[in-house]
């Protein structure tokens, strides 16, 4: 059996890359706002969060998410939850990782997140403080952390496998998901990851009134989700991004 952790090497700037995938853990030119674009604007995440503020208490909002990583989406979902003072529902943060940060690694990157977001701070240190010392998993087991945050406001469900099999864990419970952020290195670097049985489990995962969005407009994508049920546009990217893409779980026809 051999243990699963990410393999990262360090920029000199500070930033996160991975040698398994070759690629970056997020945009090295402003991954808090492509972030914020991409996965909370496309999801109207804030405006959600807003209307609940007339929802009763203990009303349980829902966020799935394919690879954790550093966990900057999931940190700048919890920063624009936490500027709502008065929220008493329940914000529940559902993500699969298959080769998890281990703790030392994370700290690593919350150096330099903590100096270039300062305002992310209050959250690095919250989660580094309950994240688990250890998180590797062997290549035939997949483990689950419940991590409560904020005197268990925020419950931050962290499962270590891969996304398909972690995800179709969650089907006998029933829960489905509100927004859902498909994140995960490019198609064309991940193939195995976007894969028709993934998508499958999302839609089944969702319910009317779900959306999704993700970074990549890659037409196995695209055309994949639209054949498990969702409907989906493209929507015009940040930066050097053409076109990110934007799903909604469809509306039952009268
Ligand atoms: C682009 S990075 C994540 C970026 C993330 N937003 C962050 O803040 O770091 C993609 C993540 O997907 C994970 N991943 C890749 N293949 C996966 C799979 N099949 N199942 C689950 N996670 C996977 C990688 O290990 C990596 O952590």
């Amino acid at each position: 059996m051999s243990e699963k952790t990410a393999q990262i090497s360090w920029m000199p700037s500070g930033e996160p890359f991975s040698e398994l995938f070759q690629d970056f853990y997020f945009s090295t030119d402003g991954g808090f706002q492509e972030t914020e674009y991409v996965f909370l604007k496309q999801n109207n995440i804030v405006q959600r969060f807003l209307a609940l503020q007339e929802a009763p208490d203990d009303t349980v909002f829902r966020i799935g998410e394919t690879g954790f990583g550093t966990g900057l989406n999931f940190l700048v979902t919890l920063y624009h939850w936490l500027q709502i003072s008065d929220l008493n529902c329940i914000l529940e943060y559902t993500t699969v990782e298959k080769y998890p940060l281990t703790k030392l690694q994370l700290e690593e990157a919350y150096k330099t997140f903590k100096k270039t977001w300062p305002q992310l701070s209050l959250c690095c240190d919250e989660l580094l403080s309950q994240y688990p010392q250890e998180i590797a998993h062997s290549d035939d087991s997949s483990s689950s952390h419940q991590i409560e945050l904020f005197d268990g406001k925020i419950c931050l469900n962290l499962i270590i496998n891969d996304a398909t099999l972690g995800l179709k864990q969650l089907l006998p419970t029933e829960k489905t998901m509100d927004a859902w952020y498909l994140d995960g290195f490019a198609p064309a670097k991940n193939p195995d990851m976007w894969q028709m049985e993934l998508f499958n489990t999302l839609f089944a995962l969702s319910q009317s009134g779900t959306t999704l969005s993700t970074f990549t407009s890659a037409g196995v994508v695209r055309r994949g989700l639209i054949e498990a049920g969702f409907e989906m546009s493209k929507i015009p990217g940040l930066g050097k991004k053409r076109e990110i893409l934007l799903g909604v779980y469809p509306e039952a026809k009268i």
